[in-house]
Order: C-alpha cells, then structure tokens, then sequence
C-alpha cells in the first residue's frame, strides 16, 4: 500500500544486487511510495546480478559506479541528477564487502592490502559519496543519506572479522559528515544496524545461520526482515524525520537491548 510517503523525491540507490539485496527492497519500496530512483552498483555486479530487471521494473536507470572510485561517483551523481531532473533528496549506501572474508582468513591472520581495501569499499566509500555530492551540491536542503550497518561495529561477533571495524569506521562517518552536511545544507545522515538478513553478503560470513538464529531467539520480536528495513529506510528519507541526524537506528526486533534471554537458556532442574 502506498503513501505516496516520498511523492516528488529523487535519489540514488547504491547495491541492489538480487532481489535478496536489502537495497533491492528499498528501491522497491522508494518508487512505491513515489519517489523517482537511480540504481547503482559496481560494473562487476551488473555483469554478474540482475539489477537489470529491477531496473526495467522501477522505470529506473542503471548507471555503473565503483563505489570506491570518484571518477565514478562523479559520473554517477551528475547523471543522476540530469535523469531526474533536478537536486537528490536521498541517497542509500548499501554496500560491504569484506576480502578477508571472503577470502577464508581467520581474523588473527589478517593481509592488511585487504583489510585496506575492505575498509575503501564498505567505509570509506560513504565518506567519499558525501564528500562528492557536497561538492556537487547535489542534495536538496533536509535531504536524507543513509548507510547499513551492523551491531558487530559495538559488540564482539567474532566471525565477522574485520567487517566489525569497516561499520566502526562507517557509522563514524555518518556522524561526523552528520555534523557537517547538517550545519552546511540541513542534509541529516544516519546509519540503520539491521538484523541478520538472508542475503549474498550477509550469507558470506562464516556460520551466518548461528548468526541468525541466535538473534532471532534472543529479540522478542524476532529478527527483522528486509523488507521491514526498506519501510524503515522510506521513512527515514521522508519529511517526517527531519530532525534525526548522526544517529546509528537499531532496526533489529529489541536484539540490542537484550541481556538474557530464557528462550535461550534450558536450566536443569
Ligand atoms: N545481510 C545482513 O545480515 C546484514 C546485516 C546488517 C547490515 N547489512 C549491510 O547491508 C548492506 C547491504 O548488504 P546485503 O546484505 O543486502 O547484501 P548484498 O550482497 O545484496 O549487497 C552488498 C552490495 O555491495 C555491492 N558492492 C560491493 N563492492 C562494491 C563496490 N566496490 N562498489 C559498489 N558496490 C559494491 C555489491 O555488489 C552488492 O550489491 C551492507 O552494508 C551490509 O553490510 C547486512
């Protein structure tokens, strides 16, 4: 059901991959609820995901970005801005990717060329993304950027390896670009730490469905979906939460906040 929450809004949405990509959902739910989107994602993701038919099914045009290359991010914004016709309202990153990870190493045996790279593509690429579009002056005043993060940037979650230090250093960002895109242009930026998702690069990390499990038993409210998440992202990019700025958003079923939980614990009588 429609809203028409975000009528009149454009913006970019970064890293709808399948349609298992959180941000798959929020470019679904984004035009649903009125807004007018580009999509992004790294050449070789296009080659690879099907991002295509999301894009034939939104009315939405594809342009290829290396999150971690200006040039790229340059070209991305410009454009996107003559597709739609005017200034960006918003902007998702919904990006990660971890090379250690992926690459099977154990958090103690890190190589640091990846760990760097980890951090240029899952952090830093969101310093960069504001940094451009400021200098574009490519976002409307009260616009809304938004990054994904997870709940490993405060807590240990020792598979996570060195994904726990890429969100540490993003939602660092969010709050110090916070600051300033706040004082120069009232543009707010945020990060939503979203529960374990079923999806390419949550299913990467080793033993994602203890992961899972365990936070979906210990939150009372279970673990959120993605589709939860992209309602939540609509909101946070709609006129009704323009004074949240710099804040990290738990979107997580109460799994934060939680000490113990008897669902977890068979106590021997
Ligand atoms: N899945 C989870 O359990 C979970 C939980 C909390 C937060 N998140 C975060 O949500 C975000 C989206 O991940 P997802 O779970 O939807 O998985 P996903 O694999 O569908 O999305 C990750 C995206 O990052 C893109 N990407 C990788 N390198 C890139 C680059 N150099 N330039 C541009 N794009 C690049 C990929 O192509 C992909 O589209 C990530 O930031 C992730 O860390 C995921």
């Amino acid at each position: 059901m429609s809203n028409n929450l975000l009528a009149g809004k454009k913006g970019i949405i970064f890293g709808a991959l399948d349609e298992k990509s959180i941000a798959w959902k929020v470019a679904e739910k984004c035009v649903e609820q009125g807004a007018q989107i580009t999509l992004t994602n790294a050449p070789v993701a296009l080659r690879f995901g099907k991002i295509q038919a999301l894009g034939e099914k939104l009315n939405a045009e594809i342009i290829p970005a290396d999150a971690t290359s200006d040039e790229d991010l340059e070209n991305l914004i410009t454009k996107s801005m003559e597709i739609l016709g005017g200034k960006l309202d918003f902007v998702l990153h919904s990006i990660g990717m971890s090379l250690n990870v992926r690459k099977k190493r154990d958090y103690t045996n890190i190589k640091y060329d990846w760990m760097h790279k980890t951090f240029d593509i899952s952090a830093i690429s969101f310093h960069r993304v504001m940094q451009k579009a400021m200098e574009l002056d490519a976002i409307n005043d009260w616009g809304s950027i938004m990054a994904l993060t997870y709940i490993a940037a405060q807590r240990t979650f020792p598979d996570y390896n060195e994904m726990a230090e890429s969100k540490a250093l993003l939602e660092s960002f969010a709050r110090s670009f916070g600051y300033h895109y706040g004082v120069e242009k009232k543009v707010r930026v945020n990060t939503i730490s979203q529960s374990p998702t079923w999806t390419t690069a949550g299913s990467g990390v080793k033993g994602f469905k203890e992961f899972f499990d365990y936070a979906d038993t210990m939150s009372p409210l279970g673990n959120a979906p993605a589709e939860a998440c992209a309602d939540y992202c609509v909101t946070m990019f709609s006129d009704f939460t323009k004074y949240v700025t710099m804040q990290n958003l738990y979107h997580d079923g109460g799994f934060s906040n939680m000490g113990m939980s008897p669902a977890l614990i068979k106590i021997e009588e």
